[in-house]
């Protein structure tokens, strides 16, 4: 009878599939004296109600009877296909019984397949006190004999059970994730190999945590099963709370998520490991959009190395609901005149941010996929899953592809350059470009062939890269012909960034005319264009674009983004909205470029759709960034409106210093107005011009650069000054012709708010903004002289070298100070600083914060927001110990420097030759310089001095620096 009745339920449920949105919980409380469906599973196993069993009531199921450990009492066919369901039970050892481990287990039969064994829960239970086992389960697959058992490790154990409920979730993938261990238990946390879970005290909510002890790995720790938790295609925020464990004094964590499909697993990144102070609890938060199928999913916690122990608390995934894309604004393909492309990766093809490709986009390149790494492995074994995923999507929605890249120094296996003579890595290049190049014959446009080859930092403006140690030229040529061999319809292009700087632009333009002349297979010139929110000007890449124009070459845009960071450390937690505006109008700029150059540019992409995915969320350090068009809802920013319709845009008030100085006003250009750039108005038709301001009593001066080939009648620059509008024409007193228009220079009264108006015929370029009266730029002469020996100790060729101190305090206000003479000699820079400081430290870490003087030079004198590649900050300490900072990795300048230190009563005397490559010195060169002195007191800095930059950011910014002129 019982038996039958439990399979009348089981064909029920077998039948009636539970709908998912209103499923009722299964609860077995064994109130009303029976079984309610359970049996025994085993030779010789007794399942019976009892009171004795019973943990709240009157009715609770007792096991015995059992001779194996998978004997036990079970159920037939509780769950449903493709439900997820919360799964737990109570259990208690009979009285006598010792101690062991109760599982719940499913048991199920895939169709064609072998009967699988998957563990839902599990705990230790004793005789002494009922115990909660809880887990989850899904299974998708067709299966038969679905049965849910609990078993043992101990093969005769006697067992009770009570209380055991099966609760379907109603949308598993929109259900919040949580697990706060408040109850006692791991919540369903596991560990991944030994590591050891246990609740305790240790907690950031509530009372309670889970302690991670007896790691194994880096990737041992806790894992919680989310498989049937994610929709394919959906996104989710997830945020963990964790704190180090005891004696452990730092170390990095992060989140990561394991997916397999049909067994083969993939590891990926939710939070990179983060530092982790010791004592405090950080929160570890990022989103994940589940791209694949997959029959295992688990997130987990991991460190970057080490096994030390750690706590976890306060864990939540939750569905983060997509906003609609904006249909009614206009596509961005169809306000062009050329390809509008975007990089994309695998998860971007899915729900809205696929919608969002498909609706602005004409072009895209697979921003990972078709690299290297991913593509070949290991020699000889291709993999194109993801390439072919991405290249069929742009194919079905009429996209032309960019294939990026074959030959490249980064994502690029370490096994393609072991024991590589030339003749290997040449056979491998040629094997790997064919395979890729063939694959997507006719489907792939344009190839980046080789990536970022040009280094104009060496002699011969060539990336010293291993393809380069190994191949030299002969990997470009290689690649180009291979290329050329596979797809002879597919346009091959060279790629690089900072192709708008003019060093970079000038070696890259010499490597394109050399490999052209040879009859190398090139078709155009990618522009990567990562730029930031302020460098470099829209001229620069107009005057690249130009530039190449000239070899005939095709051009495309191929990575754009414009970062709001000007620097490699600094971090905003919120945006300010100004900074989106300001990014608005430089995207305006940088398409008025594009539009103009139409006739040379293919194509523009930017480097990812949305900000949500942009790689600068991860580069160069993890931080908000949003450098793209449309934002994190996948909503146009000013950015987009930048692009579409700029007088959407809310007008952007721009900033400018205006040192202390006064200026003869005659049309002729002073020294003063070299120490600074000239701030730019954009161009529009042939016009453009660049203005700057200074101080005085008197009242502002202005200058306006102004470039108008062609004179006409109304050619005239306007300036309005609180309201009081100045006009200037071409005959105007203060007004004179220059090479390529004319240039203006008055005195105005005194005010902030400032507009420039350059008029032309029809036309306008305008600069608004708010000036601010600042100290002078200071200044100093360096004269050439024959090289002094670098000793620190202070020849006579130093003598009647002017000097210069340090008086401008950044940190503190008494401490170390220097006095500095600076000479030339060839193409290097000699700074003599002699510093009083009586007492000298090294114990910091950190070399700003030991007895240091640092100089800060700027060949072009650039002062830029940021440091161009070779501006740089050198750093000599008392004893002689340099070290250099610059741009990110600051490869360009950390090998110009030697200096020598020798302490003297009072104080040190630093020496230092540095090198200046990119620059030609000679009689009235002006040179960005700056020199500050740090204090040390033991092991913290307790004073820093600058000669010129009040600002405390000369490390970061090199706008504040003063200015070295160069004497004969
Ligand atoms: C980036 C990708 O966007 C990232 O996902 C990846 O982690 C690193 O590479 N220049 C290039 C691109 O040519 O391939 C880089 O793409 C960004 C810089």
């Amino acid at each position: 009878m019982r038996a039958l009745r439990a399979l009348v339920v089981a064909a029920l449920l077998c039948l009636v599939p539970v709908p998912p949105a209103h499923a009722a919980d299964l609860t077995y409380d064994f109130e009303d004296g029976t079984a309610q469906g359970w049996g025994p599973r085993g030779d010789g196993v007794t399942v019976t109600v009892t009171q004795d069993a019973a943990r709240t009531g009157s009715g609770g199921l007792a096991v015995s009877g059992r001779t194996d450990t998978w004997h036990g009492a079970s159920i037939a066919g509780p769950f449903v296909r493709g439900v997820g369901y919360t799964v737990t039970a109570y259990a208690r050892l009979a009285a006598g019984q010792p101690a062991s481990t109760l599982a719940m287990t499913v048991q199920r039969t895939p169709t064609g397949g072998e009967t699988t064994y998957e563990r839902v829960a599990a705990a230790t239970v004793t005789d002494g006190a009922w115990v909660r086992l809880s887990g989850s389960y899904l299974f998708t697959a067709e299966s038969t004999d679905v049965q849910l058992y609990v078993e043992s490790s101990d093969a005769t154990s006697q067992y009770y059970l009570d209380d055991l409920v099966l609760s379907p979730l109603g949308d598993p993938t929109r259900e919040p994730v949580t697990s706060d261990f408040e109850d006692g238990t791991a919540q369903d946390w596991s560990p991944r190999a030994s590591a050891v879970l246990e609740t305790g005290t240790t907690a950031h909510g509530g009372t309670r945590g889970l302690a991670v002890a007896g790691r194994s790995a880096s990737w041992d720790g806790p894992a919680l099963n989310v498989l049937g938790r994610m929709g394919k295609g959906d996104k989710y925020a997830l945020s963990a709370w964790v704190r180090l464990g005891p004696d452990t004094a730092s170390g990095r964590l992060g989140l990561s998520i394991e997916r397999r499909t049909g067994g083969t697993p993939s590891y990926e990144r939710v939070v990179a490991p983060k530092d982790v102070p010791a004592g405090e609890w950080v929160q570890l938060a990022g989103t994940y959009t589940l791209a694949h199928d997959v029959d295992f999913l688990s997130v987990y916690l991991e460190s970057d190395t080490g096994t030390f122990p750690f706590h976890l608390d306060d864990f939540t995934m939750t569905y983060v609901e997509p906003k609609p894309i904006q249909t009614g604004i206009p596509s961005l393909k169809d306000e062009v005149p050329f390809t509008m492309g975007s990089a994309f990766t695998r998860p971007e093809t899915l729900g809205v941010h696929g919608e969002l490709l498909a609706k602005h986009f004409n072009g895209v390149t697979p921003g990972n996929e078709l690299k290297w790494d991913a593509t070949e492995p290991r020699e000889g074994e291709f993999t194109f899953t993801d390439g072919d995923h991405l290249v069929n999507f742009a194919t079905e929605h009429g996209m032309t592809v960019r294939g990026h890249t074959l030959a490249w120094h980064s994502q690029t296996p370490d096994w393609v350059f072991e024991n590589a003579t030339k003749e290997v890595l040449l056979q491998r290049l040629e094997r790997h470009v064919r395979t890729l190049v063939t694959r997507y014959k006719g489907r792939i446009a344009a190839w980046d062939v080789v990536n970022e080859v040009v280094d104009e930092n060496q002699p011969d403006g060539l990336r010293r890269s291993k393809w380069y140690e190994i191949a030299g030229l002969d990997f470009i040529r290689t690649a180009f012909r291979v290329a050329r061999e596979a797809d002879p319809d597919a346009k091959l292009f060279i790629n690089d960034y900072n192709t708008e700087f003019p060093r970079k632009r000038e070696a890259l333009y010499k490597l394109v005319e050399r490999l052209k002349a040879e009859g190398v297979p090139i078709d155009g010139v990618g522009h990567q264009l990562h730029l930031n929110i302020e460098q470099p000007p829209a001229s620069a890449v107009e005057a690249t674009i130009e530039r190449f124009a000239a070899l005939g070459l095709d051009q495309q845009v191929t990575e754009l983004d414009v970062s709001i960071y000007t620097d490699f450390v600094s971090s905003y937690d919120t945006i300010p909205p100004e900074l989106l505006v300001q990014q608005g109008h430089r995207y305006k700029e940088l398409f008025d470029v594009f539009r103009r150059q139409a006739g040379s540019l293919s194509s523009v992409t930017v480097w990812g759709e949305s900000d949500d995915v942009s790689w600068l969320r991860s580069w160069p350090i993890p931080r908000l960034n949003a450098p793209l068009l449309f934002d994190d809802d996948l909503q146009a920013k000013p950015a987009y409106w930048g692009v579409v319709d700029p007088s959407r845009l809310e007008p952007f008030v721009r900033e400018l210093e205006a040192p202390a100085a006064a200026v003869k006003v005659d049309g002729r250009r002073d020294l003063e107005w070299d120490l600074l750039p000239d701030a730019p108005l954009a161009r529009v038709g042939d016009v453009s011009a660049g203005f700057q301001a200074r101080s005085s009593a008197a009242g502002l001066y202005v200058l306006a650069e102004v470039t108008d080939p062609a004179v006409s009648a109304g050619d005239r620059v306007t300036f309005t000054v609180d309201g009081r509008t100045r006009a200037l024409g071409r005959n105007s007193p203060g007004v004179r012709r220059t090479a390529t228009g004319y240039r203006v220079e008055a005195l105005l009264g005194s005010g902030t708010d400032v507009e420039v108006a350059v008029h032309d015929r029809g036309t306008r370029t305008t600069w608004t903004g708010e000036v601010t009266p600042v100290p002078a730029v200071k200044r100093a002469t360096a004269p050439r002289r024959p090289a002094p020996v670098l000793d620190g100790a202070v020849d006579r060729l130093w003598s009647g070298v002017p000097e210069l101190r340090t008086g401008t305090w950044i940190q503190g206000e008494s401490g170390a100070t220097a006095k500095v003479r600076a000479l030339w000699s060839g193409s290097t820079l000699y700074v003599l600083a002699q510093v009083t400081d009586p007492a000298l430290s090294e114990e910091s870490a950190d070399p700003w914060a030991q007895d240091s003087v640092e100089l800060f030079v700027d060949p072009g004198n650039g002062k830029t927001k940021g440091y161009e590649d070779d501006d740089g900050q050198y750093r000599v300490s008392f004893s002689g110990r340099v070290t250099v900072g610059g741009t990110f990795d600051a490869s360009g300048v950390k090998d110009n420097v030697r200096a020598a230190a020798v302490t003297v009563p009072g104080g040190y005397v630093v020496e230092a030759a540095i090198e200046l490559p990119t620059v030609t010195l000679g009689e009235g060169t002006l040179l960005g310089f700056d020199v500050q002195v740090n204090d040390a007191t033991g092991a913290a800095r307790t004073s820093a001095v600058t000669w010129n930059d009040a600002t405390g950011r000369g490390y970061l910014d090199t706008s504040h620096w003063g200015v070295l002129r160069l004497a004969g």
